[in-house]
């Protein structure tokens, strides 16, 4: 059993498109993505209209909920100087394409053939906005996972790949595919973004587990180009990405 797990993909349907490229090649059994796939970036609507095509579980991120209700933006922790691209993002948008924003899960159980139970969510499987990262201490691991039978634990919305082991649970984080950051985010710090999507396969294969977090390289300047064309409220900060410098 290989499974693909992709999330935070942001509207950042050029980073979508090459890790879809990749995946195809690895040949698996199943995509998951973890949530905020529409926000932020130039194409919301290619980005969910190829989704509902590959027609993968979708598990809701705090950018998804904020788009279908973004009078409650600040509760799901979107900071303010990104309020004018969720409503740009929702102008892009039909009814059925918010609808079917709103009916994605918060979390999605698996038991894998071989009996090992995994659970996917976006922030922790309390909530879309907890971090999780692998500095997080022991006590808030504790919170998160209580009661939990599933030992593996898959998220996204760091926006930073991790594999952490804890006791006997693997807590894997599978990467931003559109907006992976360089540094962890704190408020008033945005960090800037590497030139790469990320996501994770999770293989499964008799007496083996094996999670393989993947980069895909993708083009840049073709995303940019695109940021340029448009009338996206965050144009001039996706300009300053990906800097040759940096
Ligand atoms: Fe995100």
């Amino acid at each position: 059993m290989r499974l693909a797990i992709i999330s935070d993909i942001h509207g950042n349907f050029t980073a979508l498109q090459a890790v879809l490229a990749d995946i195809k090649l690895q040949k698996v059994d199943d995509i998951i993505c973890l949530g905020d796939i529409v926000t932020l970036g130039p194409q919301p609507k290619e980005v969910l209209h190829t989704l509902k095509e590959l027609n993968c579980v979708i598990i809701k991120g705090n950018h998804d909920a904020a788009v279908v209700d973004p009078e409650l933006a600040e509760e799901y922790e979107i900071t303010e100087y990104l309020i004018p691209d969720l409503y740009w993002c929702r102008e892009q948008l039909t009814k059925e394409d918010l609808k079917l924003i709103e009916s994605f899960k918060t979390t999605h159980e698996m038991v894998l053939p071989n009996g090992i139970n995994v659970l996917f969510f976006h922030g922790s499987p309390l909530s879309l906005i907890d971090i999780i990262q692998a500095t997080t201490e022991p006590e808030l691991l504790d919170k998160f996972f209580e009661g939990q039978k599933a030992t593996v634990l898959i998220g996204g919305h760091s926006h930073i790949q991790m594999y952490r082991r804890y006791g006997e649970k693997l807590i894997i984080n599978a990467g931003s595919v559109g907006n992976a950051f360089k540094f962890a985010y704190s408020p008033g710090n945005v960090p800037s973004l590497l030139p790469w999507a990320e996501y994770t396969i999770l293989s499964q294969n008799e007496n083996t587990l094996d999670v393989d977090l993947r980069r895909v390289y993708f083009n840049t300047d073709d995303l940019l180009k695109l940021v340029a064309e448009s009338n996206l409220p965050g144009t001039s900060w996706w300009l300053n990405q990906y800097s040759k410098e940096s």
